[in-house]
């Protein structure tokens, strides 16, 4: 059936820090294998039966987004923050048919198989679902640079997208906060609003790209596939 993915892309990767020409350039501008992080993202939501794709992207950049886009995607104005960009996408798409997912499109490699593991949980009843993976790192708290508590890291989970929703679901849980509350992925959003979230097991390969060395990595993975 039918299925909607927005992709946050109006960031402006300060953490990368790429550069061109002297100007900075948007993280999901930046190639990987000789093609831009956004596109990647898109073309494997759509590879991975996704039907209709909306797109949020900085303003100031819309024609070199478009430029790199098919030209069934639709492009919506970024937020101030992520949150604000998911929510001018949802706009876009509120009446649409079928359950919603939301992606970064700093996740350029994110395999067609988690995209299925999420679209099936949906399916099967479940009205948020989350790819997640293990921590693998000892993992502690601080006060400054003292450490204060280990955390039982057992029963953490590092969470990536796509993440999935129920339409109606997430539009009521984007139209009961506000832009002012901090989220840092949608699954919080919904939570907020008591909504069980299911997680399925993500994959390396949807890691986020945030600083250099992640694109590295990346473009070591492009060369090699
Ligand atoms: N994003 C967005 N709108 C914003 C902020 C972030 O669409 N106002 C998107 C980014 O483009 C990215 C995803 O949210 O695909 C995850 O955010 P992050 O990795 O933090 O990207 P940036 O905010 O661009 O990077 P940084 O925080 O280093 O500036
Ligand atoms: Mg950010």
């Amino acid at each position: 059936g039918p299925a909607t993915a927005l992709v946050v892309a109006a960031g402006s990767g300060v953490r990368l820090g790429a550069v061109r020409a002297g100007s900075p350039v948007p993280k999901a501008l930046v190639e990987v294998g000789g093609r831009p992080l956004v596109a990647h993202a898109v073309a494997g939501l759509l590879d991975a039966g996704v039907t209709d794709v909306v797109v949020a992207v900085p303003a100031e950049h819309r024609d070199a987004f478009a430029a790199v886009l098919p030209a069934e995607v639709a492009l919506v104005p970024g937020g101030a923050t992520r949150t604000g960009s998911v929510r001018n996408a949802l706009a876009r798409c509120a009446d649409g048919a079928g359950p919603v997912l939301v992606h970064d499109a700093a996740r350029p490699f994110t395999p067609a198989a988690v995209v299925a593991r999420v679209l099936a949980a949906l399916a099967a009843g479940a009205r948020a679902v989350v790819p997640v993976l293990p921590v693998v790192d000892t993992t502690v708290e601080v006060d400054g640079d003292r450490v204060v508590a280990e955390v039982a890291r057992a029963a953490l989970r590092r969470v990536q997208t796509p993440q999935g929703f129920d339409r109606a679901t997430l539009v009521a849980a984007y139209a009961a906060v506000t832009d002012q509350q901090v989220f840092t992925d949608d699954a919080s959003v919904v939570r907020a609003l008591g909504v069980p979230v299911h997680t399925v097991p993500g994959d390396e390969l949807a890691a986020k790209i945030t600083v250099p060395h992640d694109l590295v990595l990346a473009e070591r993975h492009a060369v090699a596939r």
